[in-house]
């Protein structure tokens, strides 16, 4: 059976994912509107991911005799000023995200649930890689600036992330 304090924070922790995924399934619906397809693709993509992260904490949740409650989901922002904030906001996003899975960690350590501490290294690492890219993707966005040439091939360039799951598109 689950430690109580360490089932309710992964429950807040599914409800932290599911929320990422709503806020870059909303950058994506931006990149849509302002006619820049390769980056809605990419923040699309990120949005799945983040579902898979949500999935995997509530399976494990579920693995370990845990009871998952689902809660309301914030509403995200819908619009941002250009490229460049949308990215800045993925990655002070993505810093908070590491910030809650290391506060995980020091409560599955507390209240000495080991198979947990090991469970949530697969998070600490992929929140690196997480950083990492956002961090990537920002940084060659302010050297382009918003000239419409470098956005464009970014844009070009973004478009080849591929989805985790094609869902059948309506006919
Ligand atoms: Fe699930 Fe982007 O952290």
């Amino acid at each position: 059976m689950i430690n109580e304090r360490v089932e309710k924070a992964l429950n807040d922790q599914v409800n932290a994912e599911i929320y990422s995924a709503y806020l870059y399934l909303s950058m994506s619906s931006y990149f849509e509107s302002v006619n820049l397809p390769g980056f809605a693709q990419w923040m699309k993509a990120q949005a799945q991911e983040e579902m898979v992260h949500a999935m995997k904490i509530y399976d494990y949740v579920i693995e370990r005799g845990g009871r998952m409650l689902l809660g309301a989901i914030e509403a995200p922002p819908s619009q941002w000023d250009n490229p460049v904030a949308a990215f800045e906001a993925t990655l002070e996003h993505e810093r908070k995200v590491t910030a809650l899975i290391n506060d995980l960690v020091e409560i599955a350590l507390a209240e000495k649930d080991h198979a947990t501490n090991i469970f949530l290294q697969w998070f600490v690492s992929e929140q690196v890689e997480e950083e990492a890219s956002v961090d990537g993707v920002l940084q060659k966005l302010k050297m382009i600036g918003s000239q419409g040439h470098g956005l464009f091939m970014m844009d070009r360039e973004l478009s080849s992330r591929a989805p985790i799951v094609s869902l059948p598109t309506a006919e």
